[in-house]
């Protein structure tokens, strides 16, 4: 097996990523240490059956091997997290596992004894004191988000918040590296749209994460990139202004059965014009697990999208630029946005920002 990357992103604190290009999964092992050398290991969603190897790798460098782990916390109860605890617990046989009951409810399927179970509903005022290291730290729930019993995880040592899916994204930025930039909003955004049950949801944890003090320095999720500095409080204040899940549903967008015909009408030339670029189209958007599954295809048309369009429409405009030779980005773009002119969607100008915008935008309206 190839040696598996280990990130320190705090004291104490590490990371190893699987590699899925849309969708990945962040595993991290915290090692608190005490004055006297003395040390607890704990490890956050310890990932999907398909990591067990990376985990089993990571835990021996950083550790000295499975055995060694003292405490493993599961912020909900999905399979990409849960799915090793049972392994994880016979191999290390003091090892003893941190969820909330609502959680610990569903856990109990896997046929872990209750004696390995630590509820955070019985520690006081959510705060956890290890009494072997001397040090504290604190479960912070993200009720909803997208779980009933969800919890977050602050280590005060290392001003680093670990949040479960909260926060976390699909793969938007460029270029390889664990760090947030700019362009892991748009990754963060669909996924909150599509997993996330509300924009009120959403607010609540934001507000429960703005009560911590200090304040956290690192945003660690279970899927997409670590966000640290500014990005933090910049994206954590942009859900304020997000409709997710529920909302998407109940607002039904007016404007969405015209974006879908618009973008069929679009696929329909792509189709006629370029059939090789409509059929890898195609393939993108029908390849299951990926975020392109934000729409619903049948027959080869689309059908529905899981998002609001503005992203809707971004996301299959950046799927036909990866897909398309520099010579054909403009003309397709002009016919994009013909189509969307032609059902009155409102064009949105940062979507068609980059190369050739205005006079893309100009052929359009001067015509
Ligand atoms: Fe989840
Ligand atoms: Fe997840």
């Amino acid at each position: 097996m190839s040696e598996v990357k280990i990130h320190e992103i705090g004291k104490e604190f590490f990371l190893v990523k699987s590699d899925e290009k849309d969708l990945h999964r962040n595993i991290y092992i915290k090692r608190f240490v005490g004055k006297d050398g003395k040390s607890v290991n704990m490890i956050f969603d310890p990932g999907a059956k398909i990591d067990i190897q990376m985990v089993t790798s990571a835990l021996k460098t950083l550790i000295g091997g499975v055995q060694n782990l003292d405490l493993i916390f599961l912020s909900h109860q999905d399979p990409d997290l849960t799915a090793n605890l049972s392994v994880l617990l016979s191999s290390a046989p003091k090892a003893r596992f941190v969820s909330s009951i609502d959680t610990w409810r569903l856990i109990v399927s896997y046929g872990i004894p209750e004696n390995r179970f630590y509820a955070i509903e019985n520690f006081k005022n959510k705060v956890m004191r290890i009494a072997k290291t001397g040090h504290r730290v604190q479960f912070v729930p993200a009720h909803f988000c997208h779980f009933r019993g969800a919890m977050m995880f602050y280590d005060f040592e290392s001003r680093i918040l670990f949040t479960g899916d909260f926060l976390g994204g699909v793969d938007s930025r460029k270029g390889s590296g664990i760090y947030a930039t700019e362009e892991s909003w748009e990754g963060i955004s669909i996924f909150h749209q599509i997993y996330m049950p509300s924009k009120d949801a959403i607010v609540e944890t934001v507000n429960k994460i703005s009560l911590l003090n200090p304040l956290p320095e690192i945003i660690a999720p279970q899927h997409g990139d670590v966000i640290r500095g500014g990005l933090v409080v910049e994206f954590l204040t942009r859900f304020f202004d997000m409709d997710a899940g529920i909302d998407l549903i109940k607002k039904e967008e007016p404007g969405k059965d015209l974006s879908l015909t618009a973008l069929n009408s679009f696929m329909d030339y792509l189709n006629k014009n370029k059939p090789e670029v409509h059929k890898k189209l195609l393939i993108k958007l029908k390849k299951a697990g990926t975020f392109t599954t934000i729409f619903v295809l049948a027959n080869n048309s689309l059908v529905d999208i899981k998002v609001s369009t503005k992203t809707a429409i971004v996301s299959i405009w950046e799927l036909v630029k990866s897909i398309s030779s520099p010579e054909e980005i403009h003309d397709f773009k002009v016919t994009l946005l013909t189509d969307l002119d032609k059902y009155n969607i409102p064009l949105d100008p940062e979507v068609f920002e980059e190369v050739g915008e205005e006079k893309a935008l100009e052929e359009i309206f001067d015509k």
